[in-house]
């Protein structure tokens, strides 16, 4: 069984998607943690968004198993990652490891902004998890500042508005929902909400 959650930034899908790794037993990967991994390095190295050969030098290089989460969730690498995630050059070298993930013989979970477009079309079950800009902010603030992150809410959101942005409308792979996506939008709903709106479609179908 192959699941697929897609969405914009703290829109619940990572939550979402370790429930669901929880509850089917089923390994998981947050695909957006590779891109990270290259904006990260490229910071590291002083490397600018637009050194295409050099970024997808680092994106062949970047291992699953030897991600080191520590550094990346900060928002410097997170506007990073979007930024090197319209690089084409760079997509192509994360897709093998995403889809040999995808496709092992236990079954899989990912979330990222393609997944169920790109990475595994042919995922089981298939999910665009959304909400509000102000909401996702909201979200995303209060895991910031817990990480000690100085940032206000106001540059919380408008970065939150520019990823989105970048990310819808770059042209290979946009962030979008496949058309047998099941939308779920949790603008007003709380994580056992979503979750058990998830599971009915999962339980239906
Ligand atoms: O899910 P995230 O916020 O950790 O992702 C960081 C950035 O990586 C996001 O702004 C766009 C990019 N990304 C992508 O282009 N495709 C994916 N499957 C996952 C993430």
């Amino acid at each position: 069984m192959i699941i697929a959650l897609d969405g914009p930034a703290a829109s619940g899908k990572g939550t979402l998607s370790k429930k669901l790794a929880s509850e089917f037993g089923l390994p998981y990967l947050d695909t957006g943690l590779l891109y990270r991994a290259v904006g990260y390095q490229a910071l590291q190295q002083n490397i600018q968004s637009d050194a295409l050969y050099d970024l997808e030098k680092i994106a062949e290089k970047i291992e699953l198993e030897a991600i080191d989460h520590t550094e990346l969730r900060s928002s410097e690498v997170a506007q990073m990652a979007s930024k090197i995630a319209s690089i084409p050059q760079v997509r192509e070298a994360l897709v093998k490891a995403q889809r040999n993930f995808a496709n092992q013989a236990k079954g899989a979970i990912l979330d990222g902004r393609d997944i169920g477009t790109v990475i595994a079309p042919q995922a089981n079950y298939k999910f665009y998890i959304t909400a509000s800009p102000e909401v996702r902010a909201e979200r995303r603030h209060k895991d910031l500042v817990k990480s000690n992150e100085a940032i206000s809410f106001d540059d919380v959101l408008k970065d939150i508005k520019e990823r989105d942005a970048r990310d819808q409308n770059r042209k290979t792979a946009p962030a979008k929902q496949a058309e047998d996506a099941h939308l779920i939008d949790t603008t007003n709903l709380c994580i056992e909400e979503a979750y058990s709106a998830v599971m009915s479609i999962i339980n239906e179908t």
